[in-house]
């Protein structure tokens, strides 16, 4: 590599990169073409083995000829020495017919679009064919994946297949990895590869890239498809070209073809065709909402009737997944003989299958003591409903005859889901075969996920239960039957406050297909769907919606600035988010001090983000919320405002008290609010603080019957009140490990805030709102007594016409403090439904001289007062004089203050 050209002035390309994409859309409207091309023999094939699936033909899309084709031309040949049983094992894989294919195609693309069914050996053989064709040599082969969990141990395969060291085939994750400056093949997370482009915009140190699972659809790889499309171009021009390869399971590739934003010439399409066995789908009559329950029912009727062969069950979360892994495996011990597998576990049972670690070894006298108690403990723990095997009518054999009839699905009416079916008594556990259990997802330590690819010992069978991430990123091998569960674990975004959460939603229909498709790798398999065929059809979505859709806008945009894009507006999206949407979440951003205009050569308004907006882009949160946390930190208040923010996001945390009349216990709400709305003075801070002093004092209410009783005396939701604990936890958590800083924790028994901090955390609440503030309106805007009648109490907000009320649910509704913060504006019925009203809510009082300090973006100076004069402070060597200023768009008059 040239050292000169490393892409030193990013910026630069930044702009240039962004937006060229309109120029020549006219061209790439002829047709394409369907070409199928004959794979030819891979050099890999003198040893003699059958591969299981025969090579089929590779499908090209071939687009229009491209002007200029910079094409690269390996001459070298690398040679790989593999073992006989690895380079056996690698011949069975469908992709390996296709090397000479997939290689000419990259040789004479920039940009290809490789797919194929998950197992067909795309991610651990694709990085050796372009090691061997020599692109290896002088710069690094990148790999990203989504998952952490696959950049691990696919780097681990990789390098053993190749019987290369992890020096040479490594990975990088975040905070981990092995990468040394021999690495020739690299696998990372996206958002590593993220990170990198920041100082190297145009990965100088890459001769390829292979963005891996595209059909995931992260943020980051959505990202990074936008970017090199771009940076492709550009090493293009330099002669000095990077290749691009985007990989995906067989799910919805028009994304990256169809959009002519992204892709000026559609790149060509591979796909690697995969023999996929029939996998017969059974769904359940019903669908439960204890799927845990119902998957462990299922997983122990497959392993006492059904022959041999791999069960695979697929659940949300590692929770889930290690009660699963100690439920089976107590009630299917495993006795090992063999001594040199024995991981000296001395720890009791009960330690060895805690939730933290799931190893999986137990010395022989427990297992023994325990497979009689787990007869005994089970009968009485689960107390199972029967099962009657003789109505259990799955197919027992190969040769059954939906075995062979592909798409052969069907309700699964023999499933004993009544409890008088139900006849299967855990003293037959004697008998049953043992069961070698392994619990698989992202956070398990590497060395325990490898072991899912590893053989059972001898006569045991296996069974791993997962998260999706058996869904397409690891494939297990001679896996016969799935229990799909329907659900998985899905991040969604609070609208207001940003903050995220799980939660467990059925997965998609594609999702549920993938999930089958494991089944049917070696041979025929099944499938037992835990929901019914009416939820499959009428609630599961057909696909998964792209996270980049989901996420909300103003935090994308914040983030993408962060990355250097300026031009987020024009930006190739794969699937671009809503465009009126990102232009309010750019002025918003503005208001917020969060990006701030730079002048340009151009005439367009571009905008550049702020130390303030990378410092908001730390917390997980709405950008709003990110500026209150980023100033609480500052002034170690922290705590304070995360509880404050978790609060936000939870709904409905205090009663409303208009309720009131209806129930004595009732009317003790408000005075308690009040006292705790105030700050240990007479003045009444808001809204926000009773939250704060709701949540902090139900920690002490000790327990959970206590606390029950103290929302109920409190007028307090106890469900919110847990989630905003839950919130707070994993809140503080998040934000640990985004400021790689210890020094915070949440401490459930907070104190209230002094007056002084009060006075802090209102400003703090002030410089997230700046956008909503709201100031009563006086005496002289009520001309006659018709606007009297119709203004008496109101307020006025910038952003709005009308007048604006303070809901009866706001402590300051009595107080009515002159300028104010509001949370949120909604419409509400009055009592006699003639008219509607706008009311605020999350009401907080304020200062109107905080204004200029803190919503400094919304504030005109009109002139600087001579008298009092300027002064000089020596403690922070600015001026500070006095300023006659004016507020918002309606020119509200501010009191004169002083300001640096
Ligand atoms: O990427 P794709 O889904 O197309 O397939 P892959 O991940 O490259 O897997 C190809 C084969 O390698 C599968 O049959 C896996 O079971 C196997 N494999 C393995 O045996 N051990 C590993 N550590 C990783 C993959
Ligand atoms: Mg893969």
């Amino acid at each position: 590599a040239d050292d000169s050209d490393d892409g030193s002035k990013p910026k630069d390309y930044n702009i240039v990169g962004l937006d060229q994409s309109s120029s020549s859309d006219s061209e790439s409207e002829e047709t394409v073409e369907t070409a199928v091309i004959a794979s030819s023999k891979t050099k890999c094939s003198e040893e003699e083995v059958s591969p299981v699936a025969a090579p089929k033909e590779a499908v090209i899309q071939p687009t229009e000829p491209v002007e200029k084709v910079v094409t690269y031309k390996p001459t070298i040949y690398v040679h790989v020495e593999r073992s006989k049983e690895i380079q056996a094992a690698r011949l069975k894989l469908p992709i390996l017919g296709e090397e000479q294919v997939i290689m000419e195609t990259i040789n004479e693309n920039s940009i290809i679009i490789l797919t194929g069914e998950t197992g067909s050996g795309k991610t651990t053989q694709v990085p050796q064919f372009l090691y061997e064709a020599g692109y290896a040599e002088k710069k690094l082969i990148g790999i990203t994946e989504p998952r952490r969990v696959a950049a691990i141990s696919m780097s681990k395969r990789v390098a053993t297949e190749m019987n290369l060291g992890t020096d040479v085939v490594s990975y990088l994750i975040r905070f981990e990895g092995n990468v040394t400056n021999k690495t020739k093949i690299k696998f990372m997370t996206d958002g590593v590869l993220l990170k990198e482009l920041e100082n190297d915009f145009t990965l100088t140190k890459y001769s390829v890239i292979i963005l891996d699972e595209a059909h995931e659809r992260s943020v980051y790889t959505d990202i990074l498809v936008g970017l090199l499309s771009r940076i492709v171009l550009l090493r293009e021009k330099r002669n000095d070209p990077l290749k691009l390869i985007i990989m995906s399971a067989t799910l919805r590739v028009e994304d990256f073809t169809k959009n002519k934003k992204l892709f000026k010439n559609v790149p060509p399409v591979l796909s690697v065709e995969t023999r996929q066995f029939p996998v017969t789908i059974h769904f359940n009559k019903h669908t439960f909402d204890n799927y845990e329950e119902e998957a462990y029912k299922k997983a122990v009727k497959i392993h006492r009737k059904l022959p041999e062969g791999g069960i695979l069950i697929f659940l949300t979360g590692q929770h889930e997944v290690n009660n699963l892994v100690r439920k089976l495996r107590k009630a299917f011990p495993y006795h090992r003989t063999d001594e040199t597998n024995t991981e000296k576990t001395k720890e009791s049972s009960d330690a060895h299958y805690s939730d933290s670690e799931d190893g999986d070894e137990m010395d022989m006298k427990k297992a023994i003591q325990n497979s009689k108690k787990a007869k005994k403990k089970l009968r009485s723990m689960l107390s199972l409903p029967q099962i009657s095997l003789d109505n259990y009518k799955l197919p027992t054999d190969d040769t059954d005859a939906d075995l062979l009839d592909d798409s052969s699905i069907k309700d699964d009416d023999s499933d004993s889901d009544s409890e008088e079916e139900d006849n299967l008594s855990f003293v037959d556990l004697k008998s049953s075969q043992p069961m070698w259990v392994l619990p698989l997802y992202s956070l398990l330590p590497s060395d325990k996920q490898s072991r899912v690819f590893e053989k059972p010992p001898e006569g045991a069978r296996l069974c791993v239960v997962s998260t999706n991430v058996a869904e397409t990123s690891l494939t297990i091998p001679n896996i016969k039957y799935v229990i799909d569960s329907g659900r998985v674990k899905t991040r969604l975004y609070d609208k207001v406050t940003g903050v995220s959460s799980f939660v467990v939603t059925f997965t998609s229909k594609a999702g549920a297909n993938q999930r089958a498709g494991r089944a049917g790798r070696t041979a025929p398999g099944y499938c037992y769907r835990l929901y019914s065929s009416a939820v499959y059809e009428n609630e599961f979505d057909d696909i998964t919606v792209p996270d980049i859709q989901k996420k909300p806008v103003d935090d994308l945009m914040l983030q993408m600035k962060c990355m250097g894009i300026d031009k987020v507006i024009n930006f190739p999206f794969p699937s671009p988010p809503d465009l009126v949407q990102l232009q309010t979440a750019e002025y918003k951003l503005k208001l917020l001090g969060a990006l701030e205009a730079v002048e340009s050569s151009k005439s367009d308004k571009l905008t550049k983000v702020t130390p303030l907006g990378q410092a908001i882009s730390a917390f997980p949160v709405a950008p709003r919320f990110g500026k209150m946390l980023a100033l609480s930190h500052q002034q170690s208040l922290l705590p304070y405002t995360v509880c404050m923010v978790a609060a936000l996001s939870v709904q409905e945390v205090l009663i409303e008290v208009s309720q009131e009349q209806t129930n004595e216990k009732k009317s003790k709400w408000l005075p308690t609010r009040i006292k705790w709305a105030g700050a240990g003075n007479s003045l009444l801070l808001g809204d926000p603080f009773v939250l704060l002093r709701a949540v902090g004092e139900s920690e002490y209410a000790g327990s959970e019957g206590k606390l029950k009783e103290f929302c109920e005396t409190n007028g307090l939701r106890p469900k919110a009140v847990a989630e905003i604990r839950k919130l707070r936890v994993q809140l503080t958590n998040e934000i640990n490990l985004s400021l790689n800083d210890v020094g915070l924790c949440v401490d459930p028994k907070m104190v209230p805030p002094t007056d002084h901090q009060a006075k802090l955390l209102r400003q703090i609440l002030l410089a997230g709102m700046g956008d909503q503030v709201a100031k009563k309106i006086s005496d002289d805007e009520m001309k006659d007594s018709d606007d009297r009648q119709r203004f008496k109490y109101g307020y006025r907000s910038p952003e709005m016409e009308e007048p604006v009320f303070m809901h009866a649910s706001s402590v300051l509704r009595k107080s009515k403090p002159e300028w104010v913060i509001y949370q949120e504006i909604f419409e509400t019925d009055l009592k006699n439904g003639a008219s509607k009203k706008m009311c605020m809510r999350g009401v907080t009082a304020i200062e109107p001289e905080w204004l200029l300090i803190y919503v400094r973006s919304m504030c005109n100076i009109r002139s600087v007062k001579e008298d009092p004069p300027p002064r000089y402070n020596e403690s922070d060597g600015k001026v500070y004089c006095h300023v006659e200023a004016t507020f918002g768009r309606s020119g509200w008059q501010l009191p004169l203050s002083e300001i640096e």
